[in-house]
């Protein structure tokens, strides 16, 4: 059988000793050094002056002998409970003063980032909302109902990124990386009626070799504004205003005859050189203007698209072309991010490389 061992006058001494020594802890307001100082210190330490006071009140060996036990144990117990201490302490994030500082890096939106917010943001100040769609389109949204039909050559101008093994669907079905954000356009009208004033960020896939200025992932910011009695001139206050906000109220706008088989008629809008102020530099190639972005008005073809494909789904004709007009734009915004942040190379917005990332911090 087990001896017994009763409560004696020591258990008394060593559990007053514990529990000052966990206020100690918990109070927090010795460092550990001092602590490990006032508890285990040689000379002056309380370990050692209460061991020898109990050693001169204790009488009998059997005494002594406890002492110098339950000594030991608390002693141990004090090394590991000011370690811990020292763990938990920190860990609830403590100051302590005596230990040099943690500088802590601060993390910065990316440029692709911040630019796409900022067009976006001019845009919802107009009244416009934002609208999102997804990166894995069908053939239907990215290219038919735009009004690229089956082997038109317009769809060669974006090189597609193709989903594999998907020849045994009809070419609508057939899933694509989308290569512009124009197929968002169908999807918001085919979800509702005008009126539509919507602004659309997002990235984009094309299969492209990589060069300073190409880069097969970029990003597009699109827009759209469909009502009664939208005109071209709509179109012309609204991206000249946009590239004002975006470039400075000093920038130039001006529109050039281009061709999108989704609008009608179709334009090409270049700013005045913001680098040289239109006079002619090396990076407006000497001619003072800069090209920017494709718009245009929405081709008749594109409403009569999105009003056949809401009957399918059972919805109303919405997009009458007796009553309603619109037009759409849409804009690089990396293109845009390196003329605002003076960046040579594309291929730095996809390199992950600190150095680069660090400077918008
Ligand atoms: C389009 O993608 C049309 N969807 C734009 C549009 C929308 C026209 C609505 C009319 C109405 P485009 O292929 O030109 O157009 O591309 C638009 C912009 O994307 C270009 O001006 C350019 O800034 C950018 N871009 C095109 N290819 C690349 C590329 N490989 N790398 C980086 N930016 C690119």
């Amino acid at each position: 059988m087990k001896e017994m061992r009763t409560h004696t006058w020591i258990d008394d001494e060593i559990d007053r000793l514990d529990q000052e020594l966990k206020r100690d802890i918990e109070l927090g307001s010795l460092s550990n050094e001092e602590l490990r100082l006032k508890w285990t210190g040689r000379k002056q330490g309380l370990l050692k002056s209460a061991f020898d006071e109990m050693m001169t009140r204790a009488t009998t060996v059997e005494e002594k002998r406890a002492v110098g036990q339950s000594f030991n144990l608390l002693k141990a117990s004090v090394e590991n409970r000011i370690a811990i201490g020292e763990v938990s302490r920190s860990q609830r994030g403590m100051l302590d003063v005596t230990l040099p500082g943690t500088s802590q890096r601060l993390g910065a939106e990316h440029p692709l980032i911040r630019t796409s917010a900022e067009i976006v943001s001019v845009f919802q100040r107009l009244g416009y909302s934002v609208a999102l769609g997804p990166e894995v389109e069908t053939d239907f949204y990215n290219f038919e109902s735009l009004n690229f039909p089956p082997n038109h050559p317009a769809r060669d101008t974006q090189d597609t990124l193709v989903i594999a093994a998907q020849d045994a669907k009809p070419l609508r079905d057939r899933l694509l990386l989308r290569t512009h954000t124009s197929p968002v356009q169908i999807r918001s009208m085919i979800d509702g009626p005008p009126p539509l004033r919507l602004v659309i960020p997002g990235k984009v896939h094309r299969n492209e070799a990589a060069d300073a200025t190409h880069s097969p992932v970029f990003h597009q910011v699109e827009g759209l504004c469909v009502d009664t009695n939208i005109t071209f001139s709509d179109l012309k206050g609204t991206l000249d205003h946009a590239m004002k906000a975006l470039f400075g109220s000093s920038v130039k706008t001006r529109f050039f005859p281009s061709f999108f088989p989704f609008t009608e008629p179709s334009a090409a809008v270049q700013i005045s050189c913001i680098f040289c102020g239109g006079k002619g530099c090396r990076k407006c190639k000497h001619s003072g203007w800069i090209e920017l972005l494709g718009c245009g008005m929405v081709d008749p073809a594109v409403f009569q698209a999105v009003d056949q494909r809401r009957i399918e789904l059972g919805r109303e004709h919405a997009y009458d072309t007796g009553k309603i007009s619109g037009f759409a734009f849409g804009m690089g915004v990396d293109r845009i991010a390196m003329m605002k942040y003076g960046i040579s190379d594309i291929g730095l917005l996809y390199s992950g490389d600190m150095r680069f990332l660090e400077q918008f911090a």
